[in-house]
């Protein structure tokens, strides 16, 4: 293994603190730290995740079926029925190794496990590893919305394999893409000129700090969601649709920081040049800030009233002349007008 090809970033919790790995080459290491501590492990990994792990602790592998849908209650139910027959107990350890969908699941399935059981996060696409797998948000999703089952559970490490995302599809390249792009709005940061290992480590690094000074998003830690009400409609429909239609959930994310954008712009928040640098900004991570034609704009707005930030109203997370916060009661009106110019 190079030493020097691999940062550590630790996510300050007090007696719950976990250290963040990114490198090339570290699941050796995965299995070194799971030996040296377990002695029973329940690898919760996906349908067409290309990777596995080689460990040398009494251990099996749960598949759950591709996609969101294994973002479901159902799965829950069949994943912790196996975890038992399997004989998994409280003092072993479930291992969630895939992108955003199994780190979201795993972690929920370990939150409930035993009423808690130890997990970590093994993250296979950039998605996992800028967002999804660092900070101990876990969830599953409702016909109602994403997200709306779910937990705050940290996990104990989280490793982040740059070597694993070497096979990632296109779209899910894209879809971290998104992520990254929204570190650029919160920290006005940019990554340009850094390698993957810097541009990765740096995400996790805005995203460690958010999470240790606010866990459990009772304020700035909501910030991370900019571009998440709308892109969260859109990605909600976009799954209702064919496959063929549906966005990533970066790829959603990158339509709803422009959405974001305009709607500041039109509340007279921000000016036409910052509103410019979210296109650019979007369009230099190669990403697209138009709604995709397929998109219901009646439907988006009352998805958006149901988000879980909302409380009854419409809430965004909308720049302004000192950075990022959150916006409650922004007029409806205003808000259509705005999709219906996307
Ligand atoms: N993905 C936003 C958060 O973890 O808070």
């Amino acid at each position: 293994m190079n030493q020097e090809a691999i940062v550590t970033i630790e996510v300050s919790l007090g007696e719950r603190s976990y250290a963040v790995v990114v490198g090339r080459g570290l699941f050796e290491y995965v299995d070194q730290y799971i030996s040296s501590r377990y002695e029973k492990v329940a690898v919760i990994t996906q349908e067409e995740i290309p990777w596995s792990l080689q460990l040398s602790v009494d251990s099996e592998v749960f598949t759950v079926p591709k996609d969101e849908r294994a973002k479901s209650l159902r799965v829950v139910d069949e994943v912790s029925s196996k975890l038992a027959l399997f004989g998994l107990k409280r003092n072993h350890l479930i291992v969630a190794l895939g992108g955003g969908v199994v780190t979201d699941l795993g972690g929920f399935v370990a939150s409930t496990y035993y009423r808690g059981t130890d997990y970590i996060n093994v993250a296979t696409t950039l998605l996992g590893m800028v967002d999804a797998a660092v900070g101990g948000k876990t969830a599953v999703n409702l016909r109602q919305g994403k997200n709306l089952v779910g937990s705050f559970w940290q996990p104990k490490a989280v490793f982040c394999d740059l070597n694993t995302l070497e096979t990632l599809p296109e779209n899910q390249k894209r879809s971290g893409l998104g992520e990254m792009a929204k570190y650029s709005f919160i920290s006005h940061d940019t990554l340009e000129g850094m390698s993957l290992l810097e541009q990765v480590a740096r995400c996790v690094e805005i995203k460690a700090e958010y999470v240790a000074s606010d866990e459990r998003e009772g304020g700035r830690r909501a910030l991370l969601n900019y571009g998440h009400t709308l892109g969260h409609a859109v990605e909600a429909q976009g799954f209702e649709r064919s496959l063929g239609e549906q966005l990533t959930h970066g790829e959603a994310v990158a339509v709803g920081i422009y959405f974001a954008g305009k709607l500041a712009f039109k509340m007279g928040r921000i000016d036409e040049a910052r509103l410019d640098e979210h296109r650019k900004v979007l369009h230099s991570y190669g990403l697209n800030h138009r709604l995709p034609s397929w998109a219901d704009k009646d439907s988006l707005l009352e998805y958006m009233k149901r988000d879980k930030k909302s409380m009854g109203t419409l809430t965004f997370v909308l720049d302004g002349r000192d950075g990022l916060e959150v916006v409650r009661d922004v007029e409806e009106s205003m808000v259509k007008d705005v999709i219906h110019e996307l």
